[in-house]
């Protein structure tokens, strides 16, 4: 891939733009555009041709999994007239995620409108957002949103004299990391405890109260007016080639300026990192990346050469793109302490369904502590790979996994840390 030329890139999911997240300047700056194209060509503008549209673009979900968002679309059957619905994802509780939230304040209408075309695109019925209910204040600015374009005709029955109507609801989170895995979403906004489904039947088929459901990541909505209003080649020129777009990189941890940064995906880490971020805080070097989010493995300082920020590229590195939230930590972090804090997190937030995450997590979680307070032993070290291999794969939903690939990769990759911290004799038993 040739270089991105990101020092000169105009950032479009949040321009700068004085009060863009005000409805009267997202007009003034074209915002529903894209709406209004398609609504008043709907024989050229079919729900299958913008369906298509998005698919072509190669827009893929920025929630984590990185599915193609068109081909998702398109797994919706076909109308039968009764309720069909969005559940679009604003639960961002990955720890290192932070740039759903961004959106909901600066630039929520780019967000309403690629929903909104999603719902034409699918014959939806009910748009509802999911927003993580510790963000109080990001979900009172989206409610404000919300009827702003409920007022402008945006939204409701007849959108813009059409013959096209969709309803929006607001929706406040029921403070778990789990209610953010698509199912137990659905079951929460159900009313329900969040407790993920089997698979399948897939949302499309059986989805919310039984009915068609596709559920995408707020992000991922924000990129759709775009590709509407300057077509699906314009926008596959942005960055990477199989993970086409501009990317909101949320950089947490040891660097100077932390914060969400809009640049094409495929950047170099390093770019990020020393550009965007402006290095690393008292000159130090850098220890590990995690690149999208705590469950993503962590890559070490010395191999970030040329690793880029796309899923191709991360995979060869040995990582996953994830939800492109980085967390940068230093030369001096203790990386078994860091371990432990992140498998806490992951024992906590286990809905307790599956025994392997259940027990698994809790296992986890105690093993390193046990080797985090000088008590542990190299065969712990064993314990906790094995621990991952019997995680892996065995469950309802993939916080399992979340949980397991951090240790796997922390415990191989910094060895070091953890071999400094564990008794090497292990004593037979008499
Ligand atoms: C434990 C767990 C937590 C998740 N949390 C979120 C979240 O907070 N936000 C999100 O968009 N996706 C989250 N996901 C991914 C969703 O299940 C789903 O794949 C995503 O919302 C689809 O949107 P996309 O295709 O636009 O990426 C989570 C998945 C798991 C397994
Ligand atoms: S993997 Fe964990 S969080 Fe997911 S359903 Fe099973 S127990 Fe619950």
């Amino acid at each position: 891939m040739s270089a991105i030329d990101w020092k000169s890139y105009t950032p479009i999911l949040i321009p700068n733009i004085k009060d863009y997240h005000k409805i009267d300047v997202y007009e003034k700056h074209g915002g529903y555009g894209g709406l209004k194209k398609i609504l008043k060509d709907q024989t050229e503008f079919t729900p299958e041709k913008v369906t298509n549209t998005v698919k072509d673009s190669g827009l893929r979900g920025r929630g984590g999994a990185g599915f193609n968002t068109g081909l998702k679309w398109s797994f919706m059957p076909k109308p039968d007239g009764g309720p069909r619905y969005i559940a679009a994802n604003g639960d961002e509780s990955e720890p290192g995620t932070f740039k759903d939230r961004v959106i909901f304040e600066y630039n929520p209408h780019s967000f309403i409108e690629g929903a909104i075309i999603g719902a034409y695109a699918m014959s939806i019925t009910t748009v509802y957002v999911y927003i993580r209910g510790e963000y109080r204040s990001w979900i009172n600015m989206m409610q404000k949103a919300v009827d702003d374009a409920y007022e402008k005709g945006y939204l409701g029955k007849n959108i813009l004299g059409s013959e096209f109507s969709v309803d929006m609801v607001v929706h406040s989170g029921a403070g778990a990391y789990i209610c953010g895995e698509e199912s137990s979403l659905m079951e929460s906004l159900e009313g329900k405890r969040g407790y993920p489904r089997v698979k399948p039947p897939f949302p499309a088929q059986k989805g919310l109260w039984g009915r068609p459901t596709t559920i995408n990541n707020i992000e991922t909505f924000a990129n759709v007016p775009h590709i509407i209003n300057n077509g699906s080649e314009w926008y596959k020129g942005i960055g990477a080639s199989t993970h086409a777009g501009p990317l909101l990189y949320g950089i947490s941890g040891h660097v100077n300026r932390p914060g969400v940064y809009e640049y094409p995906s495929g950047m170099l880490i390093t770019d990020l990192i020393h550009g965007a971020a402006q290095g690393v805080r008292g000159g130090k070097k850098v220890k590990a990346v995690i690149p999208g989010g705590s469950s993503t493995p962590p890559l070490r300082g010395d191999s970030l050469e040329g690793v880029r920020m796309d899923s191709d590229s991360l995979r060869e590195a040995g990582s996953m793109l994830g939800t492109g939230g980085m967390c940068i930590l230093d030369e001096d972090t203790d990386m078994v302490d860091f371990l432990w804090r992140v498998s806490h997190f992951y024992h906590h937030e286990s809905c307790g369904q599956c025994t392997p995450c259940r027990e698994g997590t809790g296992w986890l979680e105690k093993t390193l502590l046990k080797i985090k307070r000088g008590d542990g032993t190299v065969r712990d070290l064993d314990l906790l790979l094995d621990l991952c291999s019997q995680m892996e794969g065995r469950t309802i939903c993939a916080l399992a996994d979340a949980a397991a690939w951090p240790v796997r990769y922390t415990v191989t990759r910094f060895r070091e840390d953890f071999e400094a911290r564990v008794k090497k004799t292990v004593y037979a038993l008499a």
